[in-house]
């Protein structure tokens, strides 16, 4: 689409090109010509989505504290699951895992050695000394916000107490490695590999990160391991996650072939993860779901 300074800008922003976009597409073009793989408009949140982003991840937020307010041994999976929906509901917001894909729960609750995407149950009792992910995607009109946190019950071993502190690290330096107009989705993927496995762990292949904010999964694809430099640029207004899979043994998994979800590390070994969504800004990063 070819757009003269003065039509409006393409964002949605009702300025006009040249006081909106202009300065930002003649960048990417600069970069493009330099050979980066640069992202497409529909990757570019205007203020009015980052806003809608903002307000629905308030509400995402809100659960997964209220989940650690609560969570102890002896509950069962699907008590969280219908904490999360019910706080969720009530806050104006839908759970969007629910129905996605045909998924029948409002969150993905994974204990120990569950990667990711377990099935939240009745079956599923809390016991002394798990480590269980809370993964929980919310909307709110019409915008999505995604984020998930690694929660202990009880006394926890200090092996599990590792991978769940290392996990964290890798997500957070993931995110310091974000430099606007310069770094790129593979900076994120090497800063996560190199701390996982420098502590012995190794990241999950299969699944990764993704674009968030008008629907649960756009793209880009947010991969965990691979190299400085590669992939695509990050510029500002760019919102996706990054939520690294690292296991205690190797890299490898297997889907549970009943439910066609459930994600286990194929040695038994744990698992852990953290998820964030973020927004790229001019000056750096924001932790939306903060
Ligand atoms: N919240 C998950 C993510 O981080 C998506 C779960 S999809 C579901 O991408 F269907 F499994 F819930
Ligand atoms: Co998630
Ligand atoms: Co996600």
């Amino acid at each position: 689409m070819f757009l003269n300074r003065n039509d409006k800008c393409w964002c949605g922003s009702g300025l006009k090109y040249k006081k909106c976009h202009m300065e930002f597409d003649e960048k990417i073009k600069k970069l493009k010509e330099q050979g980066y793989k640069v992202p497409t408009r529909r990757m570019i949140k205007s203020n009015k989505q980052i806003e809608g982003i903002r307000e629905s991840a308030k509400i995402n937020n809100g659960l997964l504290n209220i989940i650690g307010e609560n969570i102890r041994e002896g509950m069962s999976t699907e008590d969280i699951n219908t904490l999360a929906h019910e706080y969720t509901i009530s806050h104006g917001g839908i759970p969007a895992d629910l129905n996605y894909d045909g998924y029948p729960k409002s969150i993905c609750t994974s204990v120990n050695n569950v990667v990711c995407h377990g099935i939240p149950s009745e079956d599923v009792i809390l016991k002394d000394g798990d480590i269980i992910n809370v993964d929980a995607t919310t909307m709110l009109n019409g915008y999505y916000s995604d984020a998930s946190r690694m929660y202990e019950i009880g006394n926890v071993s200090e092996e599990a107490k590792k991978i769940v502190k290392i996990t964290k690290e890798c997500l957070y330096k993931g995110i310091e490695s974000i430099k606007p107009w310069k770094s790129t989705l593979g900076d994120i993927a090497a800063a996560i590999q190199e701390h996982a496995e420098s502590n012995g762990y190794s990241v999950v292949r299969e699944f990764g990160g993704h674009g968030v904010g008008l629907a649960i999964h756009e793209e880009p694809f947010v991969c965990h391991y691979g190299k400085r430099g590669t992939g695509m640029i990050l510029v500002p207004g760019m919102v996706f996650t990054i939520e690294p899979m690292i296991n205690g043994g190797s890299h490898e998994i297997f889907i549970n072939r009943d439910n066609g979800w459930t994600v286990f590390t194929a040695d038994g070994e744990l698992s852990a993860q953290w998820e964030h969504t973020l927004l790229v800004t001019e000056t750096g990063v924001e932790i939306i779901s903060k």
